[in-house]
């Protein structure tokens, strides 16, 4: 008998303090006024709120790196699930803002939670992995873990994704307003409340593409990204279509879709890599406007903005995706389809391996708060790495997501901080903050109920190691 796998539960966290970029109330009524940041680094607020499409991003304090926030999602997730330690086998985390070269966070964070949750000794027959490519880390984690539980390989043991990351872009650099940080972890279980991944991931009807690229990659000595910007666009674009494309083929093949059929009319709702709210809308334009070509809703879409200029103009081609983006026809699909997924990612900023499955939780919070019944509902997923991987695959909402989504609350998280003006950081703080790297600073607000980098080693043998524990 088939087995329904995937994701029975999301838990989320994100930094206590933040940056504001953008003063967001104001923003968000159109009117563009300077913050700190916009005034010393002398970027127009339009172009941070308006053209990138982001009001804030969460940044680490002096006691916090990948390894706390990802332990904080993990110990969210244990809570809120009643899970013993002994429930679980595998901890995937998905991360390319690693403490150590050698040990996974994996093992740090699993160490971190035995020491505060557990009883000695309780996780010894885990196996904990990190799993590197840039922002697709944890998809690989999901997939992984999928197969684990579909095999039966699991012993009833349930699997845990967390994906953890810190977006770290030089000071003053161009992609300092696409930074941001922050976890995810998920439960992956047989039967899962939320989102079975049958007929998708671990079946045929999935679809993963790949080239040799330099758009973005962090070198062993750096910590900070070395970026091309336009290029790294222009790679997660192509690869989109490319797994859209391939993924069509297959589920023709398969009878998923007939020939004649559009793809994305059979999904009801389509999330993607995040690194910032505008890319959003830029793979919204791509997808449709590659699976809408020679259709009527094309030819409506030429009559009114004009005929589609040859893929060789990069100018005419960019204006064309502009005002294809205006459009009636794109703006009710896409907010239909897509929008509220990108919700969350104007107050977290780029949370590279998490953003896929923030946005899940953003998506799911506001249907849930309109009181949508998703059941049923399929997912189509888009997750890019750069350097480059893209991985498409789909999911279907199963009949006991109310049990789970009523209780996502990272939208909530993002409200409350934004409204505690000592988690607000001033440009000072957030460069000190920022320059620490991989050392330690001074917290802006003292730990309290959290994990904490509490020292980093100086011995012959444990120089550089790096002690966690949780603060009470
Ligand atoms: N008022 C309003 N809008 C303005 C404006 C102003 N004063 N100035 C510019 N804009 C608009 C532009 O018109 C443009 O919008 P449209 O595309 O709708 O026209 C938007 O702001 C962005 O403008 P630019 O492309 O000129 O911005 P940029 O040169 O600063 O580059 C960036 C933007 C490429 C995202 C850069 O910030 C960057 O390199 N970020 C890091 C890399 C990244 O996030 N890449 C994404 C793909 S790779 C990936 O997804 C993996 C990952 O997580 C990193």
């Amino acid at each position: 008998m088939k087995k329904f796998v995937g994701i029975d539960d999301i838990a989320t966290y994100v930094p206590k303090t933040y940056l504001e970029l953008v003063p967001e109330y104001e923003a968000r009524k159109g009117n563009y006024a300077d913050s700190e940041f916009s005034r010393l680094r002398g970027i127009p607020p339009a172009k941070i709120a308006k053209g990138i499409g982001v009001y804030q991003f969460g940044w680490p304090d002096g006691h916090e790196d990948s390894v706390t926030m990802g332990a904080m999602a993990f110990k969210k997730l244990i809570e809120k699930n009643d899970l013993k330690l002994s429930d679980i086998g595998r901890v995937f985390v998905g991360t390319e803002s690693a403490v150590d070269h050698s040990k996974p966070n994996a093992m740090f964070i699993v160490g971190a939670i035995e020491r505060a949750l557990g009883k000695d000794g309780e996780t010894r027959n885990y196996t904990p992995l990190d799993l590197k490519f840039a922002c697709a880390g944890a998809t690989a984690g999901l997939e992984f873990l999928s197969e684990w539980t579909e095999t039966g390989k699991n012993n009833e043991k349930a699997g845990v994704v967390i994906a953890t990351d810190v977006s770290h872009y030089p000071l003053q650099s161009g992609e300092e307003i696409t930074q941001g940080a922050g976890a995810v972890a998920m439960l992956v279980k047989e039967n899962p409340r939320l989102l079975a991944l049958e007929n998708s991931m671990t079946t045929e009807i999935t679809s993963t593409v790949c080239k040799d690229e330099k758009d973005f990659f962090r070198p062993l000595h750096r910590h900070s990204a070395v970026v091309d910007g336009q290029l790294s666009v222009d790679c997660y674009l192509d690869a989109c279509k490319d797994a859209l494309t391939d993924y069509r083929k297959k589920a023709v093949t398969q009878g998923f879709v007939k020939d004649e059929e559009l793809l994305t009319d059979k999904f009801d709702r389509i999330l993607v890599h995040l690194p910032f709210h505008k890319m959003g809308e830029y793979a919204g334009v791509s997808l449709f406007r590659h699976e809408w070509r020679n259709t009527p809703r094309f030819r409506e879409i030429e009559r009114e903005i004009g005929p589609e200029p040859s893929h060789e103009d990069v100018k005419a081609d960019k204006e064309f995706a502009r005002k294809f983006r205006e459009t009636e026809l794109f703006k009710e699909v896409f907010s239909e389809k897509m929008e509220k997924g990108l919700a969350a990612s104007e107050r977290t900023g780029n949370l590279y391996t998490g953003s896929l499955y923030a946005s899940l939780s953003s998506m799911l919070e506001l249907e849930s708060q309109q009181g949508t019944d998703i059941g049923g509902m399929r997912f189509a997923f888009g997750s890019y790495g750069s350097g480059l991987m893209f991985k498409a695959f789909t999911g279907t909402v199963q009949p006991r997501f109310k049990e789970v989504i009523g209780e996502l609350d990272l939208l909530k998280a993002l409200d409350e901080r934004r409204t505690d003006k000592r988690r607000s950081l001033s440009v000072a703080e957030y460069e000190r903050l920022h320059e620490k790297n991989s050392g330690m600073a001074e917290s802006v607000l003292p730990p309290k109920n959290e994990f904490v980098l509490a020292s980093i080693g100086t011995s012959k043998v444990d120089e550089g190691y790096r002690y966690y524990k949780f603060v009470d």
